[in-house]
């Protein structure tokens, strides 16, 4: 049955209704949140991203990786600047053999003279596999996924991010990247997270913290401008998963308090293109607040295993001081962009299980 775009949309706050819309035999197909992914899919997915990590290593297994997707075709639609999620997207792609066109500036499609997202995408679909898209409107990539879904040739769609509420290939990287660090200290669960910024306009931020409500964490803290902290939803969400969630209006008391208890700490930069006229005109601008930067100073209240981590870009709130506190993991992160988004070119085309089979019988997993 086809569903209106407006049942589509409120469909994806309802877990049994999402899952219907957002996959294709049992596969995520449309990857738009990080609500739709469940414990397990989180750990195929991780799993896979590490197949493909080792595969890769040897000769073999990138001819193996390249013939995956071989005749793929890939649209990465950008109506937004990007530097580590096109490119990882793109070397994802190209790890499976997958072919891949960018068009980061939509002045130069018929989106110029009008076109409808709906016609956009089904047109693009008589061309491509699959569309990759970031852009400023929150709703893009759901609408697109709404049109396809009722298109003859559906083709699967993963938001690279939407406006200021989602980024979700971003939060499984991230998550990705947790997995790694708490690989010898019990996993993710349980450990005590501080996510630091804007958060109210931080997608990475805000898709994180719906991502950890997938674990059993003791505890969230948020530390933001009382301007931009996270909205109601967001911590009625995490706070119905069962995880406690503090919010704080500055970084260094909150540290000095309870740093030692942190296991991990995500800080994000200030979201000041979404400020009129695209300067920091708000007097609470993260670049100009001492209170939402990660001081140098701040390393003695924390431990030396606490990982740091941020999405990038940076601006001055994560001082290059950092780099040398054993828990930075940034660089990791982005290097795990390109493993994660392999991952989910090959969950959504069907190829995971075959990358997660051939790595065990190599030994690999
Ligand atoms: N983290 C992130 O989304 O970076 P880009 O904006 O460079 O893609």
């Amino acid at each position: 049955m086809k569903v209106t775009y407006e049942e589509f949309k409120a469909g994806l706050a309802d877990r049994a209704k999402r899952r219907a819309l957002l996959t294709r035999n049992g596969r995520h197909f449309f990857v738009l949140i990080s609500q739709q992914f469940s414990p397990a899919d989180l750990e195929e997915l991780c799993d896979t991203a590490t197949a493909i990590r080792r595969l890769d290593r040897h000769l073999d297994g990138r001819d193996f990786l390249r013939s995956t997707l071989r005749g793929v075709r890939i649209m990465n639609l950008f109506a937004q600047p990007s530097t580590r999620t096109a490119e990882s997207f793109i070397a994802a792609a190209d790890k499976l053999g997958a072919s891949t066109r960018l068009v980061s500036d939509l002045r130069t499609s018929s989106f110029a003279k009008g076109e409808s997202v709906e016609d956009s995408v089904r047109t693009l679909s008589s061309f491509f596999d699959a569309i990759v898209t970031r852009h400023p409107d929150d709703e893009f990539g759901t609408r697109a996924s709404w049109a396809l879904s009722r298109a003859q040739r559906v083709i699967p769609v993963i938001s690279a991010g939407s406006g200021r509420s989602q980024h979700v290939t971003q939060s499984l990287l991230d998550i990705y990247t947790l997995r790694y660090s708490f690989a010898a200290r019990g996993g993710i669960e349980g450990k005590t997270v501080v996510i630091i910024g804007d958060i109210a306009r931080n997608r990475a931020a805000r898709s994180l913290a719906y991502l950890l409500t997938k674990f059993k964490q003791p505890r969230i803290h948020f530390v933001s401008p009382k301007a931009f902290g996270p909205d109601n939803d967001l911590l009625q969400y995490v706070r119905a998963h069962g995880i406690a969630v503090d919010v704080h209006p500055s970084l260094g008391p909150m540290l000095e308090a309870q740093g030692k208890q942190v296991d991990a700490i995500y800080i994000t930069r200030s979201q000041q293109e979404w400020d009129p006229g695209g300067l920091p005109t708000d007097p609470t601008d993260l670049g100009t607040k001492q209170e939402f930067i990660l001081h140098p100073e701040y390393m003695e209240y924390v431990r030396p295993d606490c990982v740091i981590m941020h999405p990038l870009p940076r601006v001055n709130e994560l001082p290059d001081a950092w780099e040398d506190h054993p828990g930075f993991v940034v660089w990791r992160q982005v290097r795990n962009g390109m493993w994660i988004r392999a991952a989910v070119f090959a969950t959504v085309f069907g190829a995971d299980a075959e990358i997660r089979n051939r790595a065990r019988r190599l030994e690999l997993l």
